[in-house]
């Protein structure tokens, strides 16, 4: 195979060098362009064919259906790790041993608070605020808090920045849900592993005491964890983005959840049980609204259903669509919307529409039901996404700052009117 390829413009032929990944795929390196061109750039709507970075966090393989979290597969990570193991590997490149783990929580858990101020920021949103909106723009509001700059140069400052918002950002997420559902804020409870914490704190109520459900803490543990990253998505990208201007941690997160909120990106869990429950309430006529799917003139779309990067299957769908079953079986949740789920899954599996384009259920078509067992409000199932997303987006940001890579920002092929002269007010 040729380590080059070549363009050919004005009857000149310009070489570029390829890329080789450690997987083996391939880019072609096209730094220099331009240059060589004299302004010759690439066009790549929605990015579909473009590479924006290196990057050693996460593989997937979407003929495939591979998805490797810094090597280790999916399927290990959501059966045998936990969520904060998972984090510190995304993070930092390696997974802890037990001392590094055991530093690594009770760094979070010292920067948990939350700075009582916060609290009237909160209070400012009325109560039908979309928790989305929400939590980005307390994220935000954190920098004001925790205004010193991350030297990305100190790996203490950059290690304190991290725990800094990893301790912080569940306690966000519980108060986003606890001013929906009208209950008093919470610190949640030092003495709890993190995610037994983020249940309390969202579910602690006032005059009663807690208990935990191994159930539900196992089953949230391992959404958070197949949700822990997916390379340059639309959020991931973002946050590399905005960071690349250098703002800071938390703003480049912020920015990520904006972009998370989108119904074609981490919206769609949401966006799947609002569809699933108006398919159940309109008789559970599934073909009806697999032809409404199928139709260009109708704007529907199936919600969960279809992937940038998988063609094959999303390995993370088969993971939860067994994980869903299991959680409702041992919560004894017998949820009519799971009969329409499948109804709509085996539909599309045999459907030449969807046969043809390959789309398959994606990690979201099966994750809201299982939210809706725990007891989670639907408008906060984009909220846990952007929870299970945060070490993914942290790791990127982190590997973005240490490779030093300059301000993203593409080129564009102007379509406007070309130069006209300015007319006066009064001349118009
Ligand atoms: N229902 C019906 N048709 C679909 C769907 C769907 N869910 N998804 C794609 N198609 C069709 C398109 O209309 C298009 O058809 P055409 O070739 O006849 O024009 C073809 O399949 C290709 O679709 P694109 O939109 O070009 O594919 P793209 O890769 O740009 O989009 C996306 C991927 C956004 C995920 C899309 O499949 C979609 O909108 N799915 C529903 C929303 C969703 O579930 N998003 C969650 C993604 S996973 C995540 O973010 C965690």
């Amino acid at each position: 195979m040729s380590d080059t390829a070549k363009i050919e413009f004005n009857g000149q032929v310009h070489e570029f060098p390829l890329i080789k990944g450690t997987e083996n795929e391939l880019a072609i390196e096209i730094k220099s362009l331009r240059g060589v061109t004299d302004g010759l750039v690439t066009m790549d709507p929605g990015f579909k064919n473009t590479g924006s970075c290196l990057s050693g966090v996460t593989f997937l393989d979407g003929e495939k259906g591979i998805l490797r979290y810094r090597g280790y597969s999916i399927e290990d990570l959501a059966e045998k790790a936990d969520f904060l193991e998972v984090a510190y590997l995304l993070i930092f490149g390696e997974l802890p041993t037990a001392d590094q783990l055991q530093k690594f929580h009770e760094d979070i858990k010292a920067n948990s608070m939350v700075d009582e101020d916060v609290k009237k920021i909160l209070d400012a949103f009325p109560k039908t605020a979309h928790p989305m909106g929400i939590l980005s723009s307390l994220t935000s509001a954190l920098t004001a808090f925790n205004p010193s700059s991350v030297n990305v140069d100190s790996p203490e400052e950059m290690y304190q920045a991290i725990v800094r918002i990893l301790g912080k950002f569940p306690v966000l997420v519980a108060w986003t849900m606890r001013k929906r559902t009208g209950l008093p804020l919470d610190y949640g409870d030092k003495k709890l592993g993190y995610v037994e914490n983020i249940l309390k704190m969202m579910f602690k109520m006032p005059n009663e005491d807690y208990e935990e459900n191994r159930i539900i803490v196992d089953a949230l543990d391992k959404l958070l964890i197949l949700h822990a990253d997916h390379e340059q998505n639309c959020s991931t990208s973002t946050v590399r983005v905005v960071g690349s201007s250098h703002a800071g941690l938390f703003a480049s997160i912020s920015a990520g959840i904006s972009a998370l909120w989108g119904p074609l990106h981490g919206g769609a869990n949401q966006a799947v049980l609002e569809m699933l429950e108006a398919i159940k309430a309109d008789g559970g006529d599934t073909k009806k609204y697999m032809a409404k799917a199928k139709d260009k003139n109708d704007p529907f779309r199936l919600m969960g259903f279809g992937h940038r990067v998988y063609k094959n299957f999303d390995p993370r769908a088969r993971i939860i669509k067994k994980a869903a079953d299991e959680v409702l079986g041992e919560l004894g949740v017998d949820d009519p919307i799971l009969d329409v789920a499948k109804g709509l899954e085996q539909e599309a599996l045999i459907d030449s529409y969807f046969v043809d384009r390959k789309l398959y259920p994606n990690v979201d078509f099966y994750s809201g039901i299982i939210y809706r067992a725990m007891g989670i409000p639907v408008e906060m199932f984009t909220v846990m996404f952007a929870l299970g997303r945060l070490p993914g987006w942290i790791a990127q940001w982190r590997e973005m700052r240490l490779r030093k890579e300059p301000i993203g920002r593409p080129r564009q092929i102007y379509i406007g009117e070309t130069f006209r002269d300015f007319k006066k007010l009064e001349e118009r």
